[in-house]
């Protein structure tokens, strides 16, 4: 009976399966008769037309502005929409597309980073939260949110690994590790497309910047790449791989050159990578006047890159029109055929296929949705939640935190009393005004028993150009130009007054993001001689530290009790900022990118390759070997670093099997301990090294991970499966193979403080 039992339910799933495959190719052979029969009646002109992207009349990230929209759309010139919001506007510009000829629907797209009008932690924060749900969640509601008000499409997940802490998008991204930063691309897409890209409620994925944009040289952004294929494969494709196999809809071209050729007119990299290695399905979009922009590089005039562009795989031009008014021309010229404006052409529209807008062009245009759906309390809740869970407390001497709910706390600093200062950048929709200072959300979350008093202390930065090229678009911080002793000594009158004081320093929302390359990562001289002056009283000093990217804190982590990392946490920052400070929340996130001693050991990342001269761990400075003479190699918080309100013990790694079949799995084990006092959740993170080698390998490698909770005195058991699959890399072939042979297995709190054992993968 249990034998027939199991027989019919195999045979059910069969079958299911069989269903749900001949169902997904009966729509794709939909797709193809509708796309094929639409594109029969289409004139090159109009094919050309789907091509070109606008924005909704203002520039957003360039000096491009698009002109004589309205009539374009009717002329059937325009493809898309970008940055343009509310259901009133984009039903009127829809409506523009259908007095067109052939009536074809636009998308309309946006930079939907971290949230949309709820705004949740900058990317870089969320990664440290390393809790995968949550991440996920965050970019339902954005896409919830976002199609709410007319948007069927996001120009996200940034994906690009950032291993230069100068970058200042290194704040877009999930940070450093191919592995962490590939499981958040694969939530991201899932999160936004949701299982039906044509549900009303789900967006496009946008995967950006294709590729490698976060090893730009010298940090300095748009900068050049030059890399070999072992890293471009092994450390920086993956999570674009990654967000690929999710089902990613679409794929940005990125700015920069890589390895003598511009990512937007790489045909290898657009066509061979993407599409004949990968399998991408979807359509590529350029970045802002990406095409344009292959001029500079070198390429040629507008006529040649665009043609070189469109060749290479660049299927959709943003702003530079550069598509609308030359291709026509090369065609004619043989410089590019019909066959490869028909390629184009077809992905796009079949990517409007996708997100049903021939069925319904209005589909996401609904009034009572974004009446409703948008900033509701559950999504702020959502967000209070989400950014609590990113904070990394990177010290806490003599448990200084969490802090009591009573007497006065002095906020002191430049970030102290700002709202547009706490989303982050990369938040065009954010409603800045409601979002409550340090000093609101602190005392909001305090209660009545708590005075909570305010100085400025200092300026963000001591030049006046500095700063205000750090607070663009309305991240103002107000300045103080009195002498800079005098606005010290008013702070210092408060902190007086005071048991606790929470300093509310490092770096303004703009001073990372797009164009915001540093090369001085420190928190600005002028905080750092206020924060100087506050330790000095002698009163418990707590460091808020503001930041879009590592900084090189390694005075400030000599000398300040205790320091909350918390990046820029969105709408609701600062009441989860209150969360934590006051133990309502155990902080429980983790660095997901090495924090650097000082600019100079920039690139530094736990994930590094051992040298033919490594230094002995712990070592410092030793003749011959790699190493400085002025600073050891060690990071200042390595990755995956990040303390607690409680204490963890990890026990010794125990292995299932010391040796590995292939095609089987082995399991390693360690019990962990909860022993403090609080609960409190826990990143356990797993690390293999892979000892012998066809190519040399890093001295670690994340391959797993889990949040746990445990109660004090609560012990569970962490188990972590490893098959050949973990163990596999690209050789100097480009195959992505595992090689029998000595492993080593970590498991532990960080990249650093691990415990180990060894086995072996059998041929
Ligand atoms: C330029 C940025 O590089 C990209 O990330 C963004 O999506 C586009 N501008 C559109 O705003």
């Amino acid at each position: 009976m249990k034998l027939f039992k199991l027989i019919f339910i195999l045979f059910t799933i069969v079958n299911l399966n069989v269903f749900a495959q001949k169902k997904a190719t009966a729509k794709s052979s939909q797709m193809d008769q509708f796309v094929k029969s639409l594109m029969s009646k289409m004139t090159v002109e109009e094919k050309i037309g789907q091509l070109n992207l606008l924005t909704g009349g203002e520039a957003t990230t360039g000096s491009a502005v698009s002109t004589d929209v309205e009539q374009k759309i009717a002329a059937g010139k325009v493809g898309g929409i970008f940055s343009l919001t509310t259901p009133e506007k984009i039903r009127k510009t829809q409506e523009a597309a259908m007095k067109s000829r052939l009536k074809i629907p636009m998308i309309f797209g946006q930079d939907v980073i971290h949230g949309y009008k709820t705004v949740f932690p900058i990317p870089l924060a969320l990664a440290a939260s390393w809790d995968l749900p949550m991440i996920e969640n965050t970019a339902r509601v954005a896409a919830q949110e976002a199609s709410a008000d007319g948007l069927n499409w996001t120009f996200s997940p940034m994906v690009d690994i950032a291993r230069d802490a100068r970058w200042g998008r290194i704040s877009e991204g999930s940070g450093e590790d191919p592995f962490l930063g590939s499981a958040i691309a694969k939530v991201m897409v899932k999160g936004y497309q949701g299982d039906d890209l044509s549900k009303n409620n789900t967006i496009m994925a946008c995967v950006k910047h294709f590729a490698l944009y976060g090893a730009v040289e010298a940090g300095r952004d748009y900068n050049t790449v030059d890399m070999s294929k072992d890293r471009m494969y092994n450390d920086y494709f993956p999570p674009y791989k990654a967000a690929i196999d999710a089902g990613a809809g679409s794929v940005m071209a990125s700015f920069n050159d890589i390895n003598g050729i511009p990512a937007t007119a790489n045909k290898w990299l657009l066509t061979d990578v993407l599409r004949k290695q990968w399998g991408f399905t979807g359509f590529v979009v350029s970045d802002y006047t990406g095409v344009n922009e292959l001029s500079a590089h070198g390429l040629g005039n507008l006529q040649q890159v665009s043609a070189r562009a469109l060749v290479a795989g660049t299927d959709m031009d943003m702003v530079g029109e550069g598509y609308l008014t030359t291709l026509k021309k090369s065609i004619a010229e043989g410089k590019v055929t019909m066959a490869q404006i028909d390629n184009a052409c077809r992905l796009v529209l079949e990517a409007k296929y996708k997100l049903g807008l021939f069925a319904d062009p209005f589909k996401y245009c609904s009034e009572e949705r974004a009446k409703t759906e948008i900033s509701t309390e559950a999504n702020l809740k959502a967000a209070r939640n989400a950014a609590a869970q990113t904070f990394v407390l990177l010290k806490n001497e003599n448990n200084i935190l969490p802090l009591k709910k009573t007497g006065t706390i002095a906020v002191i600093g430049p970030l102290g009393n700002t709202k547009p200062n706490m989303v982050g950048t990369w938040a065009v929709n954010a409603n800045m005004d409601i979002v409550p200072t340090l000093v609101e959300g602190i005392e909001q979350v305090a209660g009545k028993d708590v005075k909570v008093t305010y100085a400025l202390g200092s300026n963000l930065t001591a030049d006046s150009v500095l700063q205000k090229n750090s607070t663009m678009f309305g991240r103002d911080i107000p300045r103080d130009n009195r002498p800079e002793q005098d606005v010290i000594n008013d702070a210092l009158k408060v902190a007086s007054k005071a048991d606790v004081i929470v300093a509310a320093l490092g770096e303004s929302s703009e001073m990372s993001g797009e164009a915001s390359s540093r090369t001085d990562i420190d928190i600005p001289e002028v905080q750092k001689r206020l924060l100087a002056a506050l330790l000095k009283t002698g009163k418990p000093v707590v460091l808020v530290l503001f930041t879009g990217r590592p900084l090189a804190i390694k005075e400030e982590s000599e000398t300040v009790p205790a320091i909350l990392n918390v990046w820029f946490g969105g709408t609701e920052a600062t009441t989860a900022i209150g969360d934590v400070l006051f133990g309502d929340v155990n902080p429980s996130g983790k660095l997901p990118v090495t924090f650097p001693q000082n600019v100079g050991q920039v690139p530094i990342y736990y994930a590094h390759k051992n040298t033919g001269r490594p230094l002995p761990a712990g070592g410092w400075f030793s003749k011959f070997k790699s190493n400085y003479l002025d600073v050891s190699n060690d990071p200042l918080y390595p990755f995956g670093f990040g303390l607690s309100y409680t204490t963890f013990n990890y026990g010794e790694v125990k292995l299932s099997n010391i040796s590995l079949n292939p095609g089987k799995t082995i399991t390693a084990t360690v019990s962990l301990t909860n022993t403090g006092k609080v609960v409190g959740k826990e990143v356990v993170q797993m690390y293999i090294r892979d000892l012998v080698g066809s190519t040399t390998r890093p001295v670690k490698e994340l391959k797993g991970f889990q949040k746990i909770s445990l109660n004090p005195g609560e012990t569970k058991e962490v188990s972590f499966k490893i098959s050949e699959d973990d163990l596999k890399f690209y050789n100097a072939d480009l195959k992505y193979v595992a090689e029998p042979g000595d492993f080593k297995v970590f498991i532990g709190t960080n990249s650093s403080d691990v415990k180990e054992a060894d086995f072996k993968l059998l041929k």
